[in-house]
């Protein structure tokens, strides 16, 4: 009686099993189980880990290089390094492919004293155009400057020093007053439009970070899901598509034939 029972089920899956089941397959198979998205929570950001994203917990092939998130200060703060600079990750939006960042720099710092141009890594992201540029001219000592700089009054509170603002879209001015230096910070367009109406403060806009696009995947990795599968990274053929199914591994999407047997 007990025997039947678990035969049943082992004589629908042996066709599949003779073609199928080779030991690259069950390989594979380990590896979409392996990158299958989890649910994941870092301090106060609940979220899903799967690529290109990874964790320290994560297989490497799960994730894209550049991609890797460390949930670090006692577990409350999920951070990417990119370029050299510390990062703290405010939301990954797999949808549109879209992470929101901040300067680790600024984190607890209501009007930051020191400031260094944004570096984006062009390699894995590309710049989101609802982000603005903020043009920062610090430490000014011109008494006379162009009436399309703003001042930033929280620094000149705690420094005594003139710092100023701009929003204009084509960058740091050609005439820049005497400051000690300037930086280029991007910023959420619609916090940028709330500092030049003065509805917000310059620091917390800083505070709001601001968001990147990122490259690995796109046009593929949702073919992938869609068909069931998990998009990964082989680092041998590092420009595969490389997909994951329950049963094999492809470029692009699953087979029918592996939809068919999932469903089964
Ligand atoms: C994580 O993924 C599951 C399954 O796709 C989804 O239902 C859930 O809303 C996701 N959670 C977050 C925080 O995005
Ligand atoms: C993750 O963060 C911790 C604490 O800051 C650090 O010690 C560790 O090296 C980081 N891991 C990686 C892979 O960067
Ligand atoms: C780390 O977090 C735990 C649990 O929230 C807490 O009990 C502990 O005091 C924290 N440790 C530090 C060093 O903040
Ligand atoms: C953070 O959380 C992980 C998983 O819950 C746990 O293994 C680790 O010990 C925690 N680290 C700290 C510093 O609390
Ligand atoms: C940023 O990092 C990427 C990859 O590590 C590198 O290719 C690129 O040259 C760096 N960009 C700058 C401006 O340093
Ligand atoms: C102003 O100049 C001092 C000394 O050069 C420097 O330490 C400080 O960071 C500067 N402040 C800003 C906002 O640039
Ligand atoms: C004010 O700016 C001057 C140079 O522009 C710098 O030498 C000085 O350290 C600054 N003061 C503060 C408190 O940042
Ligand atoms: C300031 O600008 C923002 C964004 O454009 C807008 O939502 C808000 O109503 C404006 N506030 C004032 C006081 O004009
Ligand atoms: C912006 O608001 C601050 C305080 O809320 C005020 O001191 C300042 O004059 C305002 N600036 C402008 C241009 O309205």
């Amino acid at each position: 009686m007990h025997q039947q029972h678990l035969l049943f089920p082992f004589l629908i899956l042996l066709p599949f099993s003779c073609l199928l089941f080779t030991s690259s397959s069950q390989a594979t198979f380990q590896r979409y189980l392996d990158c299958l998205p989890v649910p994941f929570t870092c301090g106060g950001l609940h979220t899903n880990i799967s690529y290109p994203f990874r964790i320290d917990s994560r297989r490497d092939y799960c994730g894209y290089p550049g991609f890797y998130l460390n949930c670090t200060n006692n577990n409350t703060t999920l951070t990417i390094t990119m370029n050299g600079t510390l990062y703290i990750v405010k939301d990954l939006d797999y949808f549109n492919h879209i992470i929101t960042i901040m300067n680790s720099d600024f984190s607890g710092h209501p009007c930051p004293l020191t400031y260094t141009n944004t570096i984006t890594d062009t390699t894995i992201f590309e710049f989101y155009d609802r982000n603005q540029m903020l043009n920062l001219y610090l430490n000014c000592s011109s008494p006379s400057i162009p009436s399309s700089l703003v001042s930033i009054p929280c620094l000149l509170e705690q420094t005594g020093n003139r710092s100023y603002f701009s929003l204009l879209s084509d960058g740091l001015q050609g005439f820049i007053p005497e400051c000690s230096s300037t930086a280029m910070i991007p910023v959420k367009e619609g916090e940028a439009a709330r500092l030049s109406n003065n509805s917000t403060a310059f620091g917390d806009v800083l505070q709001e970070g601001f968001m990147l696009k990122w490259i690995a995947g796109r046009g593929w990795c949702s073919f992938c899901i869609n068909s069931g599968g998990v998009c990964a990274y082989d680092g041998n053929n590092p420009l595969d598509q490389t997909c994951y199914c329950p049963y094999g591994s492809t470029t692009g999407v699953c087979s029918e034939g592996t939809l068919f047997i999932k469903f089964s």
